[in-house]
């Protein structure tokens, strides 16, 4: 009966400490207990084999310009990544109830995510490092604005004179699918792109439709399989008197 009371005791002791140690009063703190021994080149991973599961949006903001002859399409978005980061949890009861922290993307681990149909011109990845979200249970949220000159390959059936299709692909640059996978969101699969963010400013061409789907690819040089994403985009010629 002593010897129970006596490590109950101990425990309740423990306990206490151990909570102190972790309970947080303010952003700062939170901040400074998650980051303290976080490595952002590493894959956020609790086990070595654990993939990171990424979730790849594009909510296309306006048309900079579709060139048929040329097979290219410049869209000015936002890209939308979503990704877990296991060691970026935290219980908001104990941190002064905080449920979800803004930080610079340059201080947390991001998944590569490229856009494999770039131009050679332009931009290869997103290039403005807004800040990312966490949420207490490990997601986190980017959302960086991204202008880009795509290929496209269409087919020679899919174009007509007033139609041109665009399939862009995105995936991570340097990260097989035992490392990270790449998914489309469940509001882009379909005709899903964001109404809600495009501008319908461009005075040749709207678009029509986007929907995304995502797959696996090898490479000829490599063993390993890449995961992507592709939106099929559908371009529509605005009617215009005289033509
Ligand atoms: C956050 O709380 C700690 C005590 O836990 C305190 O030392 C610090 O000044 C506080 N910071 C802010 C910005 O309130
Ligand atoms: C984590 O919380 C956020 C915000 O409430 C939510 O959108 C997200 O789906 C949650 N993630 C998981 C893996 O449950």
């Amino acid at each position: 009966m002593a010897a129970f009371s006596f490590s109950l005791v101990m425990c309740l002791v423990a306990g206490t400490v151990f909570s102190n140690v972790l309970y947080t009063e303010n952003e700062s703190d939170l901040r400074k207990t998650l980051f303290e021994n976080y490595d952002k080149l590493v894959r956020p991973v609790r086990d070595m084999d654990d993939v990171v599961v990424a979730t790849v949006g594009l909510s296309p903001l306006r048309i900079r310009d579709v060139d048929v002859k040329d097979k290219t399409v410049k869209l000015d978005t936002w890209l939308v990544l979503r990704w877990q980061d296991a060691s970026l949890r935290w219980v908001p009861s104990e941190n002064a109830g905080l449920e979800e922290l803004s930080i610079a993307a340059n201080d947390v681990w991001r998944p590569d995510i490229a856009l494999y149909t770039a131009s050679p011109d332009t931009n290869l990845f997103p290039s403005v490092m807004v800040n990312v979200v966490i949420f207490h249970n490990g997601t986190v949220l980017w959302i960086p604005p991204y202008s880009f000159k795509s290929m496209c390959s269409p087919q020679d059936d899919e174009v007509t004179t007033d139609t041109f299709r665009c399939t862009l692909e995105m995936g991570s640059w340097t990260y097989d699918i035992r490392r990270v996978t790449v998914h489309e969101r469940e509001q882009d699969v379909m005709q899903g792109m964001g109404r809600e963010t495009f501008k319908d400013t461009n005075e040749k061409w709207t678009l029509e439709s986007m929907t995304a789907r995502s797959e696996e690819r090898m490479y000829s040089r490599y063993p390993e399989r890449y995961s992507l994403v592709k939106f099929d985009l559908l371009f529509r010629k605005k009617a215009r008197s005289g033509e």
